[in-house]
């Protein structure tokens, strides 16, 4: 990795920041809907202002290189287990084959979680190379989400 990296969590002046790296993800992931940057700017502003999603930025040497968007959540079945959704984990296409997923990923981990938490995440189809990422940094398969689309 180049430079050392520190997770914070994202203020109002990020969201720009974080509306162009949404719409890296989207595209990179393969995703079929392709907002514009003002509803990515809306969306980002609206979990801000929400109790319920968390948004932090991986920052080097002062720059945004990345962020993840997740919420605290519970084992349906028994409150006693902690879980979080991570909803959104990208790094920005050029910062990308730093190590920087890596060490972000880790740093969330280690920072934001408390002992014995259960991550989930959604990975699409469309994105083998997330996949193989995912892979790589410890994650396994829990569950095929399928689809279809009515005639
Ligand atoms: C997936 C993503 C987060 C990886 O970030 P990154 O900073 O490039 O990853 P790193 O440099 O830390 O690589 C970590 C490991 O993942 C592997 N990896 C990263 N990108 C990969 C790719 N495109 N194909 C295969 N493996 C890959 C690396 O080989 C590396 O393994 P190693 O440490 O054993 O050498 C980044 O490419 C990204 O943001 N992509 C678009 C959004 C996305 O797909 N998000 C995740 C899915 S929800």
């Amino acid at each position: 990795m180049d430079s050392a990296l520190s997770l914070r969590p994202a203020t109002a002046e990020d969201i720009p920041r974080l509306a162009e790296l949404n719409l890296e993800l989207l595209e990179d992931e393969g995703y079929r809907v392709r907002p514009g940057i003002d509803a990515l700017i809306a969306r980002h502003n609206a979990w801000m202002a929400s109790a319920e999603w968390w948004q932090d930025v991986l920052e080097a040497d002062g720059e945004t290189v990345g962020y993840l968007a997740y919420r605290p959540e519970t084992e349906p079945l028994d409150p006693e287990i902690p879980e979080v959704y991570l909803r959104q984990f990208c790094i920005a296409r050029d910062q990308r084959g730093k190590g920087y997923g890596r060490a972000g990923f880790k740093l969330f981990l280690n920072e934001r979680l408390g002992h014995g938490t259960r991550v989930t995440l959604d990975v699409m189809e469309s994105n083998p190379a997330g996949q193989a990422f995912w892979r790589t940094v410890g994650t396994s398969p829990y569950f095929q989400r399928m689809e279809i689309v009515t005639g």
